[in-house]
């Protein structure tokens, strides 16, 4: 308790100087300050009552009244993570230009005198139906707009893209602009916090690339040979693009595009897809990658916030996705599913 004395002091003197807004943020620091137990926050609401802006205000609430380690710009790198989430998570919707499509669960680490050692995320439910269509007036994830608004400049030339309204999985809500958004500077934005994060220049564009491929394979049209099978056509420019900024050969994905493989216990066939399947199949693919890509985001970044410091304690700050009211629920089971 000796060693805890000063910390709760200060804390005490936090509670009484701070603002009518942050009262409640400093009751909780306090009571975690004087009990010496991890605490946790639930940020629960239909989408657009304020879920991300809260818990993005409570993190910045604690990096700022916590005392700062060895480590250097840890707060910071912590803080840093949410551009990273938001522009890979987050779209517009009827309801909100910044909705979180995913649920995220950080546990932010604290030495024995509460300062921020480094953090740690979980991600939830991801919307993957989102990165091949969107219903009107909506957007797609906000990184595909922000490459699509600087593939002018000549860094980003490689990736052959062009203005968002050219490809399918950026232009079906018809609403690919948020006003007051500058999708050009919201991508330096996503850089820096990335750069912070130790995901080098060379990491982001290998990143970018990627992204780039799932909207030219969203626009490889696959035409119809017949009934039950189908066709993309030689030289198409988006089937090009995407194989060569993933590394494959054009030959195999426009094969494994229209045909499918069976294994039995003794023989393998190779059956043809009809349109509409490989089309799906195409979708398919695209929403694999695209949550491969979140999920490779996410491990870096925890990389990035990983210590070596031992932690004392934590504070759990969840963001839920999702249009339910957490009171709104009635039973555990309810609760279960919805995390
Ligand atoms: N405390 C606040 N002060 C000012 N504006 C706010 C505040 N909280 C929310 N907003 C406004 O509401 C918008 C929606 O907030 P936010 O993105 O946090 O909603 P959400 O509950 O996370 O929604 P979703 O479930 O769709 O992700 C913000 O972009 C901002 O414009
Ligand atoms: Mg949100």
């Amino acid at each position: 308790m000796k060693r805890l004395k000063a910390p709760l002091c200060q804390a005490e003197q936090t509670v009484l100087q701070c603002s009518t807004r942050d009262k409640s943020l400093c009751v909780f620091f306090f009571f975690f300050f004087r009990d010496e137990r991890n605490q946790s926050i639930i940020v629960s609401g239909e989408s657009g009552a304020g879920k991300t802006v809260s818990a993005k205000y409570a993190m910045r609430y604690f990096a700022t009244v916590s005392g700062t380690t060895s480590e250097a710009n840890v707060e910071q790198k912590v803080l840093a993570s949410n551009p990273i989430m938001e522009a890979i998570g987050n779209a517009k919707t009827t309801r909100n230009d910044n909705s979180s499509r995913f649920g995220k669960y950080i546990e932010i680490g604290f030495d024995t005198r509460f300062r921020i050692i480094g953090a740690n995320m979980r991600t939830y439910l991801l919307e993957k139906s989102r990165v091949v269509f969107q219903a009107d007036e909506e957007r797609n994830y906000h990184i595909f707009y922000q490459l699509c608004a600087s593939s002018h400049l000549p860094e980003y030339e490689k990736l052959k893209l062009s203005s968002a309204i050219d490809f399918l999985y950026t232009k079906q809500g018809r609403s690919p602009v948020i006003e007051g958004v500058d999708d050009t500077k919201e991508l330096c934005s996503t850089r820096n916090a990335f750069t912070l994060l130790g995901i080098n220049e060379s990491y982001q564009m290998g990143l970018f690339q990627v992204l780039a491929a799932i909207l030219h394979l969203g626009n490889v049209e696959i035409k119809d040979r017949d009934s039950d099978s189908s066709i993309i056509p030689p030289n198409n420019r988006h089937l090009s693009a995407f194989c060569e900024l993933v590394g494959v050969t054009y030959q195999d994905m426009s094969q494994w595009l229209c045909h499918r493989k069976l294994k039995t216990a003794t023989e393998t066939y190779v059956k043809t897809l009809p349109r509409l399947m490989a089309t799906n199949a195409r979708d398919a693919l695209a929403k694999h990658i695209y949550a491969k890509l979140f999920n490779w985001i996410v491990e870096h970044v925890n990389k990035a916030l990983i210590t070596n410091i031992k932690q004392h304690s934590f504070i759990g700050v969840l963001d839920i996705y999702g249009y339910v009211c957490l009171c709104g629920l009635s039973s555990q089971s309810d609760v279960t599913h919805f995390l």
